[in-house]
Formats: structure tokens, sequence, C-alpha cells
């Protein structure tokens, strides 16, 4: 059993087309120097937990499979049509005696095993969901359907948050028994009335999504290795 006897479970939603980065192949096959991004982010993760779900982009399950066949802890399976059903797949195959469960995109392949240890860290003091987030530069403005400027929230009140996010097993079931969708697992969380811890995240957890992200992450990947 992993950290404090505690059994840690984690889910890699990796499902992704790699249409926005224009990549002919999935986001999460694509290679940054010498290693594809499904085999960075569990890199970041493996090490802490006593499992890995990885959802893969249908008809790549075995392909990236291939890619950890010597890793007991990992299973793959099929994920879904958006993001949450990916992660809701993966939850379904989860060891039935998780304490905890992370979540965390293959996309944000440069978050690293310190930040993750945040995350951890922060479950086994007593929070049952934290999130990684960073200060965001820009000034951010609430929209109408007429691209109207609705409102202004004080920038000291926003975070841009990242992924591993981490939660109490049988909150994070809880909140998927909705179906709902959402762009992240802790808005589910919110929507039942359960706090969210933010710590802080990392400026290179960024979600590699466009094709200067992927230019970013090639060239952090050579400075760095
Ligand atoms: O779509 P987005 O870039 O926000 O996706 C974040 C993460 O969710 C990525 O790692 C991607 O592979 C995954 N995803 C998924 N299933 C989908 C869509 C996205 O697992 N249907």
């Amino acid at each position: 059993m992993g950290i404090n006897g505690q059994f840690l479970s984690a889910i890699i939603p990796a499902a992704g087309s790699g249409d926005r980065l224009g990549a002919s192949i999935p986001k999460a096959l694509v290679v940054i120097n010498g290693k594809t991004l499904i085999q960075r982010a569990v890199e970041s993760i493996l090490p802490h937990v006593d499992e890995i779900i990885i959802a893969a982009p249908k008809e790549f399950e075995r392909e990236i499979s291939a890619l950890f066949t010597d890793n007991k802890k990992i299973k793959v399976i099929s994920g879904g049509e958006v993001r949450s059903k990916s992660v809701a797949a993966a939850l379904s195959q989860v060891n039935k005696n998780a304490d905890y469960i992370l979540v965390h995109d293959a996309a944000r392949c440069f978050s690293t095993q310190a930040q993750t240890m945040r995350v951890i860290g922060a479950l086994l003091a007593g929070d049952d969901a934290v999130v990684p987030g960073i200060e965001v530069v820009d000034t951010i403005k609430v929209i109408d359907s007429k691209s109207f400027a609705e409102s202004t929230p004080s920038r000291s009140t926003l975070r841009a948050v990242q992924t591993p996010q981490g939660f109490s097993a049988q909150i994070l079931h809880r909140a998927h028994q909705s179906g709902n969708d959402a762009t992240d697992d802790a808005a589910l969380v919110e929507a039942l009335g359960i706090a969210v811890r933010v710590v802080p995240g990392e400026p290179n957890a960024h979600k590699v999504t466009t094709p200067a992200d992927l230019e970013w992450a090639k060239r952090l990947a050579e400075t760095n290795e």
C-alpha cells in the first residue's frame, strides 16, 4: 500500500484527439524529445500511487498499453466522447479499496512529482478535494452571449487551475454520479457543496493544447533534458 497505509489510485484522461494541436495522431501519443506525452504524465505520478488507470483514445488502447507492458500498476481502458466521460469510465475500474484518487491530464506533461506530492500532502492532512493553481497574469472578463463584458473579477481572487487534482475516493465517485460534463473534476465536487483546497501549482504544468504549446514544450524539453 502507498503512503501512510492509504491506497492511492490515479486516473489519467488521455483520450483527447490531436486536432487542436494540429497532429494527425492522438495528443497523448505525440512525442516530445523522445518521449510521448502520456509517458511523461505517468512518470510524474507513478512512484506515489498504487495504481494508474489510463483512459485511452478508442483504437489506440493497444498502442498505449504497449508503452507500459512491464508495469503491473498500469491499466489501460477506452475513453469517452468528452473528458468527464473518460474520467467516469476510468473511475469504474478503480480499485474498490482506494482511499484517494488523483486525476491528471495526459496533456500536462511537465507537471512534476513535487506537484503530485503537494496535492497528496494536502489530502493526507485532511482535505477532501485539492487542486493546484497559479495566479493569472491577464485581467479576466465574464462576457455575455453577445460578447459584451459583464463583469471583471478581481485578479487576486482568480487562479488558473491545473492537475493532478486529488479527492477522497467516495467524494469523486459521488461527484461523477451526476453524469454531468465539466472541464475539471473539482467543478463536479464544488457542485456538491464540498470545499476544494487550492495549493500552489507550477507554470510548466501548463496544458499542451495548441501548436504554439507544442513548440514551447519541445523547447523546454530540449533545454532541460
Ligand atoms: O480537451 P482538453 O485538452 O481539455 O483535455 C484535457 C485532458 O482530457 C487531456 O489529457 C485529454 O487527453 C483528455 N480527454 C479525454 N477524453 C476526451 C477528451 C479529452 O480523456 N474525450
